[in-house]
């Protein structure tokens, strides 16, 4: 069966990816130092320990199982935290993803799909995203994104690597059996975030920022179901298993969301009052990120299918209510 090395295989999305790829036939090779990710969480393939740091642990994994394709989820990914350490952005995120465009070139591994963000795009209030936008980020984390963007580019010119990017709005929702989904420790997540406020695992949420731009004063963003986001993975995977060149695409659906919206709507699926605060914005936050997504739907015929507001607070609900991997 093809083998595709799964960085970041142990985390929210990264553990879904490996479900749909063996679904699809694939073995995922996890390849993960758990630090934000759990052991819990790789089920469908073989875990490999490690850091994207080290070099010669990668090596080992790549002449180990010869994989077929890369993706490329394992990152920092806070962008409040990435403000704060910058340099730890920089050194893991980007040294990291050197190490391992290298150790593939290397190991004749010449298929690359990479977790990007809309955090490239930075603030551009009042524009629909799409992939022709501007790259502007806005804080650490987005930078060092697009600068792992330039260093697949340069590979790409000298090197047999082809690469499809994946440009993800906010990703939410989880696996349809609960078998795995999201859970971060810290938890940064909008979503996640209000559901325990919701059971009391936490005594409210704070709202980072009421004097936006927007109808209701707080943030606008896109959301994405990871089962629609993963299984556009697999779509360019087949892109560049079809010999087509490397193109980066925006995973959105093109619908904004404020944050009181979201809070109203996790509030009617659970059916309980979502306590809140209301706090001041932070360094970093965009006010608005929108997708524009038909170069997916159109190119890669990409159908996302659960990726509705009440569907993905349904999903995110059903996990959160396992008691996930905090058992
Ligand atoms: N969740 C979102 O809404 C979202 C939005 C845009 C982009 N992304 C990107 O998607 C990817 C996955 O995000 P996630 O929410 O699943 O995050 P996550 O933290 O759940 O998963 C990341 C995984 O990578 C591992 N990891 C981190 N640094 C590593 C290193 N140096 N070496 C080896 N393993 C390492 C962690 O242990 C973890 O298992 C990230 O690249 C993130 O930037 C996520």
């Amino acid at each position: 069966m093809t083998k595709i090395l799964v960085t970041g295989g142990a985390g929210y999305i990264g553990s879904h990816a490996c479900k749909v790829l063996a679904r699809e036939g694939y073995t995922p090779i996890v390849f993960d130092n758990i630090s934000t990710g759990w052991e819990e969480a790789v089920k469908f393939g073989p875990l490999e320990k490690g850091d994207l740091l080290d070099r010669a642990r990668l090596d080992e994994v790549f002449a180990k199982h010869k994989p077929d394709a890369i993706m490329h989820f394992a990152a920092l990914s806070q962008v409040g935290e990435s403000m704060q350490v910058p340099g730890w952005y920089w050194r893991s995120n980007v040294l990291g993803a050197v190490n391992l465009c290298e150790a593939a070139v290397e190991a004749g591994c010449a298929k690359f799909i990479f977790s990007s963000t809309c955090a490239t795009y930075g603030d551009q209030d009042g524009v629909v995203l799409d992939e022709n936008s501007l790259q502007m980020p806005i804080n650490a984390y987005g930078a060092s994104k697009r600068a792992i963007e330039d260093i697949l580019a340069n590979f790409g010119e000298t090197f047999e690597l082809k690469h499809v990017i994946f440009r993800y709005f906010n990703v939410a929702g989880g696996d349809e059996a609960a078998e795995i989904g999201e859970f971060h420790r810290p938890e940064t997540h909008l979503i996640p975030i209000v559901l325990d406020a919701v059971d009391g695992k936490r005594d409210k949420l704070t709202i980072y920022g009421t004097d936006y731009d927007t109808p209701d004063g707080t943030c606008i963003r896109d959301y994405v179901h990871v089962m629609d986001l993963v299984e556009a993975h697999v779509l360019g995977l087949k892109w560049l298993e079809a010999g087509k060149d490397s193109r980066a695409f925006n995973l959105g659906t093109g619908s904004g969301f404020s944050v009181r919206e979201v809070m109203n709507a996790a509030g009617q699926v659970t059916n309980r009052p979502v306590p809140y605060e209301e706090g001041d914005r932070r360094p970093g936050d965009a006010t608005r990120l929108v997708s524009g997504s038909s170069r997916a739907i159109d190119e890669l015929g990409w159908k996302p299918r659960r990726s509705t507001m009440p569907q993905m607070i349904e999903d995110a609900w059903r996990w959160h209510q396992t008691g996930h991997y905090e058992k």
